[in-house]
């Protein structure tokens, strides 16, 4: 099975660019988590942006692109926050399409799938609005055919069915999943992080694996290519790893990518 993982420095743009030959058509799963203009300074990147059309338009480019390296069956998996949100959307619906949000006509458009909403429970106080609490995850297809294997709610594995829980702890390791249980709907409930995990690199706005790999897991096969062009602490690739999968991350800061190496090493087993 082919589970090997890249890290490359530099701009994705150029680095992947430079690739885009040997790369054409060959990822089964592009899975982004760009700046999102918050004003900040992280130290391991910068960003601040003089305005919303700027980063909009350093994405344009590297979007078009990302849809080169895609199979026709693959996907695109885009995280932002409600900073970009709208502008994002309106960027993918032109260079993906407006898929399912087009009336249907026969087979289905390419383009926009789904916007999973990932909630997270931290996230400030406020009394002059609602207190924000999500992410936004995008999903646009290259193709109007597409591979997906759509995540399930947790159930009890119906080889463990009618035993009772001191047994299951003793049978059962990860928890089972029928293949009738109802799939997943779009809003997810997955806890951010905290101070004390395991997984915590420090890196800043790292993602939970559980997030990734439920991804990964739901659009790819094993042995298939994931690539993370912004991919900081690497969790995209750690989670393509875990689950078999070939993975690729680029990213502008030499500390994303020494940490995105050294993860790979430690916490890239199953
Ligand atoms: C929101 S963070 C990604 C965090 C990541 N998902 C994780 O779980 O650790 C965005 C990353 O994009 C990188 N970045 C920003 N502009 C870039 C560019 N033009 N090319 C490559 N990487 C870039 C930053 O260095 C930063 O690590």
């Amino acid at each position: 099975m082919r589970s090997e993982a890249r890290v490359i420095e530099g701009d994705n743009l150029t680095v992947l660019g430079a690739l885009a030959g040997e790369l054409e058509g060959a990822a089964s799963l592009v899975y982004l988590d760009p700046p999102f203009g918050t004003g900040r300074d992280f130290g391991a990147y910068d960003d601040r942006w003089p305005d919303r059309a700027s980063l909009l338009g350093m994405l344009r480019p590297r979007l078009s692109l990302l849809h080169r390296l895609l199979r026709d069956d693959g996907s695109i998996l885009v995280h932002v926050d409600h900073r970009i949100a709208h502008g994002v959307a309106a960027l993918l619906d032109e260079l993906f399409g407006a898929g399912d949000r087009d009336p249907p006509r026969g087979a289905p458009a390419p383009g926009f799938r789904n916007e999973i909403i990932w909630t997270y429970g931290l996230g400030g106080s406020s009394s002059r609005f609602y207190p924000r609490k999500h992410d936004v995850i995008f999903w646009y297809t290259k193709g109007s055919s597409w591979y997906f294997d759509p995540p399930r709610m947790a159930a009890r594995s119906i080889r463990m069915r009618g035993q009772d829980k001191k047994q299951l702890d003793v049978f059962l390791g990860p928890p089972q999943v029928d293949d009738d249980a109802p799939v997943l709907a779009d809003v997810w409930d997955v806890p951010a992080i905290n101070n004390m995990a395991k997984e915590r690199t420090g890196y800043p706005t790292q993602k939970p694996l559980s997030l990734l790999e439920r991804l990964v897991a739901a659009h790819t096969r094993p042995g298939e290519l994931v690539i993370d062009p912004f991919c900081g602490s690497g969790t995209t690739l750690v989670a393509a790893q875990r689950l078999g999968r070939a993975a690729l991350g680029v990213d502008a800061s030499p500390e994303a990518v020494r940490v995105a190496r050294e993860r790979l090493r430690t916490q890239g087993a199953p």
